[in-house]
């Protein structure tokens, strides 16, 4: 990127600063033909939660495509273009039929791969069917979310376990929550957790638990598919280790929900959510994903059946709040579109409390650079360990402050031994992982 030449640093300087540079269309354009969007078609994307799809078609958007969704009377899902092959009539009206979805303007039928299988009004000897498709895409309904793969053909990866999916006795709720701006700022604040401190503590009152307002020491880990990140904060007299991943492109898991304030002693208990920043298009995202509950993470009881609570998994991204209560306490959603439907990044100032920022985008930048040279991108699920080891969780171990001045050391020290356990026992059961922490914590 050019390197920006900032006018100099002083006071009542507004006027030098009125410049408007380009969206880093790069990593931000989503659309067919954009290095972006190349990059993200190379990775399973939720589309739909399976709940929003009835008996008849549901039209979608996804990476900049007009789609229609739907379920054949078999059971079988289909992802198609919206408009028909034959003369673009809008799929969304289309009926699905026992076998593959049929048109509603001249009855042409299409299988779920968008092989034509009847054209009623042609002659019988028509060579259409069976040689004409409409513009398809593989989907995978997984525990009530439905994902597609919108990449070539021949570079479709696995589809994807993590071992989050696969928690003893656990439950997963999907959710969906549509954002009106850039998949790349949302997925930003992810690997931003010193936000917390301010935004959902200091600034206006405690949103989630006032140990979140205590400045947490970062740790960035930078892994074949993401980032594995930590923040490291005192409470009392326990350390507590909360743990975040992000895989590229979109993909981001955080500590526990409910339970995560830091003052319970526990051994890597798990994420409380798996989310997608799903790019609609590039100045939509529909974020998708579970809440898990189990008994070591989330509780059951602490939101299980309460929508506000699944669809809403941070206070910060409830949208239908009034403007006077967004005003005098705002939360992630408020900054997510405050920085404008694509944020600019070169009227950025980054930090140090950016480094995971600045990592992100220069993975991105080069995995899409990559992509660009001709080189697939490395993928989770591969030939790799099943499922796929992830670490997103929070470990809290007793362990009162030295009197000499040395806490800081003693919490740089802790982080690093659970972050170490954590990637030592990645291929094994989640049982052995979390008995390799407490063993080492004396956490019982
Ligand atoms: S436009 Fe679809 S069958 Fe004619
Ligand atoms: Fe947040």
């Amino acid at each position: 990127m050019a390197k920006r030449n900032w006018p100099p640093d002083e006071g009542f300087s507004g006027y030098f600063h009125t410049d408007r540079p380009a969206e880093d269309a790069e990593l931000t354009h989503v659309e067919p033909g954009t290095p972006g969007g190349e990059f993200l078609r190379r990775f399973w994307q939720p589309v739909a939660m399976a709940r929003e799809i009835d008996d008849m078609p549901l039209r979608v958007r996804l990476l900049g495509e007009d789609l229609v969704l739907f379920r054949d009377g078999g059971g079988r899902w289909g992802l198609v273009h919206r408009n028909c092959v034959h003369r673009r009539a809008p799929m969304e009206y289309a009926r699905p039929e026992e076998r593959g979805l049929r048109c509603c303007y001249h009855g042409w039928l299409f299988d779920v791969d968008g092989t034509l299988l009847e054209a009623p009004l042609e002659p019988a000897d028509s060579k259409l069917p069976g040689n004409l498709c409409q513009p398809a895409y593989p989907v995978r309904e997984y525990r009530g979310l439905v994902f597609a793969y919108l990449g070539p053909p021949d570079e479709r990866p696995p589809f994807p376990i993590f071992d989050t999916y696969e928690i003893p006795g656990g439950e997963m709720v999907p959710f969906a929550i549509d954002i009106e701006c850039n998949w790349l700022q949302i997925t930003e604040n992810s690997i931003d957790p010193s936000h917390t401190v301010y935004l959902h503590t200091r600034s206006y009152g405690t949103q989630f638990f006032e140990t979140w307002g205590e400045a947490p020491l970062l740790d960035f880990h930078e892994r074949e598919h993401g980032f594995m990140f930590t923040s490291t904060r005192r409470v009392g007299d326990h350390v507590w280790v909360r743990s975040q991943d992000l895989l590229l492109p979109n993909m981001t898991q955080g500590g526990t929900v409910s339970t995560g304030d830091g003052k319970t002693p526990r051994a890597f208990a798990r994420s409380g959510y798996t989310r997608w920043q799903t790019p609609l298009d590039t100045r939509h995202t529909r974020i998708m994903g579970w809440r898990h509950f189990n008994d070591i993470s989330d509780p059951f009881e602490q939101g299980l059946d309460d929508p506000a609570v699944i669809e809403a998994q941070e206070i910060g991204e409830i949208r239908a709040r009034p403007w006077e209560e967004r005003r005098r306490n705002p939360g992630d959603y408020e900054i997510f579109l405050g920085l404008g439907p694509v944020s600019i990044h070169a009227k950025e100032r980054l930090a140090s409390t950016d480094r995971g920022v600045a990592m992100l985008r220069r993975k991105l930048r080069k995995g899409i650079r990559a992509l660009a040279a001709g080189e697939v991108p490395a993928r989770p699920g591969g030939d790799e360990f099943q499922p796929i080891p992830s670490f997103g969780g929070d470990t809290v171990v007793r362990a009162p402050k030295p009197g000499n001045g040395g806490d800081e050391a003693l919490m740089r020290e802790i982080a690093t031994k659970v972050t170490d356990l954590y990637f030592d026992g990645a291929d094994r059961s989640l049982a052995e992982r979390r008995a390799m922490v407490a063993d080492a914590f004396n956490l019982g």
